[in-house]
């Protein structure tokens, strides 16, 4: 099962998924990082695992739809049958949604619908919510409104702080992404309208 994952800044869920992998929990194979910043940690993470690198910059591009058709290209070659997006900090347009309709994902680190966009992790804690999670969603053409797969919840404890809140966050997101990729790359998952279910 051939996965790429697009990764804009450090790269620790690309990192999850590589181990994941490297351990044989996770069988598939990660045929492409795509990065929008060709000098985020990700790539680097990449190298070393060795996985092919599509690196771009957004502003050598006369639009979103441009890069996107290039990205899509590299994408067939490959026979990439998900996307995952996992901190991919861009608006993905309908080249790629159209293309990949139920075969893209991403984790954000609220409870959707609660706190979309960036920063999902400070929003919480400044609206003083007591719980908060991780979600696994199907990408749409919204803002992290697609379908979603999966979610777990995180407790907010006293005297948390955007980094203590995080680091038990990130443990989660780690736990949960590969294993989600897992479901789906077996098959178990299953999407119809807004409704997914997941089959032992
Ligand atoms: C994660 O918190 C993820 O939920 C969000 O972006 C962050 C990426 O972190 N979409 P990393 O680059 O994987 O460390």
């Amino acid at each position: 099962y051939r996965i790429a994952v697009f990764a804009s800044g450090s790269g620790s869920n690309f990192q999850a998924i590589v181990d994941a992998v490297a351990c044989k929990e996770l069988d598939v194979q990660i045929e492409l990082l795509v990065c929008d910043r060709p000098q985020a940690y990700v790539v680097e993470r990449a190298k070393q695992a060795e996985v092919p690198v599509f690196a771009f910059k957004p502003k050598e591009y006369p639009n979103r739809q441009a890069y996107e058709k290039e990205i899509l290209q590299q994408l067939e070659e490959r026979g990439i049958q998900l996307i995952v997006l996992a901190g991919y900090m861009r608006i993905v347009t309908n080249v790629l949604v159209d293309a990949f309709a139920g075969r893209m994902i991403n984790i954000h680190p609220s409870l959707l619908p609660s706190f979309p966009g960036v920063d999902g992790i400070g929003q919480a804690l400044a609206y003083g919510v007591k719980i908060t999670g991780v979600t696994v969603h199907y990408v749409d053409g919204g803002l992290d409104s697609g379908p979603i797969i999966t979610q777990q919840v995180v407790a907010i404890l006293a005297g948390d702080t955007i980094e203590t809140l995080s680091e038990r966050m990130h443990a989660v997101e780690h736990e949960l992404f590969p294993q989600v990729i897992g479901w789906i790359s077996e098959g178990r998952v299953k999407l119809e309208g807004r409704q997914v279910t997941i089959t032992a």
